[in-house]
């Protein structure tokens, strides 16, 4: 585990420096050097980029170990070990503010030594791995943010397109003729599937980079399920799929975001559609479970199989990229419905067998704890 670790020790008795030296190979790490004053320590450590720093705290040079640890510090962040003999307090405070890893009290023994160094070495090794994951959630946040820019600036030329041809299928402008009704339909229609996907992305980026802000009020999960049902007449019309609805009289409003809660159950309700076949039966339900409220959608349609339901949750994750594309979707819906839940502080799951139908559970608190 030490090969291939370069120490440099900065020591200026020199019999102490070469014990050090040759105590350290003997452990295994490389010390192709040491050096006698923190000038000296500062230009090795620019030239050879050791891994570790152990530096005497008193150098009877110009600059004292303490110096050039800090100067170390100013352009790498190298652990750096002090060694002591014996230190005033003084030293010791003055020590301590360039945040050294470690102090070690000479004379040492090699397996103080070993088990010190090989501590360092690890907390070194954590910083570094804390230090990359903020610089990818920084990364990540920029990425979202571009995101919801985009996203953004698209939703504003798409929603010009939808007025006007909602203006032209108004016919208060003259008729259209029978072909042109059915081209403008099919921009009005298109115009809104893309305008869908568009605010799913836009949802998945503003709830990646925290920017989703709730505005909670009572709501009825009864009047909820009536009002999306209502969105979803269409498809359910025309597939003839019966849905069936059971709302616990029990069941007080609960405090909750009105249209991020109907959001959810349009995702959820309108997979079941998607994925049932034609007079297939959906119930939806709503009851009380302790200080939660749970809605329960369930389907018979064409199921997960098990191996897929862990990727349900996934960004961008389709479960079978083929009847994906046959469906439609971009994979986000559930991602989002998650997103949204966890926001509420509740919870979603799912239930599914392959070929049988699929059951997709959330909770909500009824009081929102604040
Ligand atoms: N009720 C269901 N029955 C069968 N498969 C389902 C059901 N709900 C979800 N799935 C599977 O989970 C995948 C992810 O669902 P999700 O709603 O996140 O995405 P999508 O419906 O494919 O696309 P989007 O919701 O973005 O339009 C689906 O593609 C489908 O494979
Ligand atoms: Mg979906």
């Amino acid at each position: 585990m030490n090969q291939g670790k370069q120490i440099l020790v900065v020591e200026d008795e020199i019999i102490t420096a070469k014990v050090i030296q040759k105590k350290l190979i003997s452990l295994g790490y490389n010390v192709p050097v040491t050096v006698a004053s923190g000038e000296e320590a500062i230009k090795k450590v620019k030239e050879n980029n050791p891994d570790l720093v152990l530096m005497d705290i008193n150098l009877e040079t110009k600059m004292d170990g303490i110096e050039a640890a800090s100067i170390i510090r100013s352009f790498s962040n190298i652990p750096v070990i002090y060694l002591t003999t014996h230190s005033d307090d003084k030293t010791l405070e003055r020590a301590k503010i360039t945040e050294p890893y470690a102090y070690m009290v000479k004379p040492f023994e090699e397996k103080g030594l070993q088990i010190n160094l090989d501590v360092i070495f690890f907390k070194h090794k954590i910083e570094r791995i804390n230090h990359e994951n903020e610089a990818l959630i920084q990364a990540s946040k920029t990425k979202s943010e571009f995101m919801m820019a985009v996203t953004h600036e698209l939703r504003t030329p798409l929603n010009a397109i939808i007025g006007f041809s909602e203006i032209l299928k108004s016919k208060n402008n003259g008729t259209l003729n029978e072909t042109q009704e059915k081209y403008v339909e099919r921009i009005h229609s298109s115009g809104n599937n893309l305008l869908g996907i568009i605010n799913n992305i836009l949802d998945l980026s503003s709830a990646e980079a925290g920017k989703i802000a709730l505005s909670r009020e009572k709501i009825s999960l009864g009047v909820l399920f009536n009002d999306v049902i209502d969105i979803v007449k269409e498809s359910t019309i025309s597939k003839k799929i019966q849905i069936k609805t059971e709302i616990d009289p029990g069941l007080q409003p609960i405090e909750a975001d009105k249209n991020r809660v109907k959001q959810v159950i349009y995702n959820i309700l309108n997979n079941s559609i998607k994925f049932s076949n034609p007079e297939g039966i959906i119930s939806m339900t709503a009851k009380k479970e302790g200080d939660m409220a749970q809605v329960t959608i369930s389907d018979r349609g064409i199921g997960i199989k098990e191996e897929d339901l862990r990727k349900l949750f996934n960004d961008f994750e389709q479960i079978d990229k083929g009847a994906s594309r046959h469906y439609g979707g971009l994979g986000l819906g559930l991602v989002i419905s998650k997103k949204l839940v966890d926001l509420h502080g509740g919870k979603i799951g799912v239930k599914s067998k392959y070929g049988e139908g699929t059951t997709i559970t959330f909770s909500l608190p009824i009081t929102a704890k604040s």
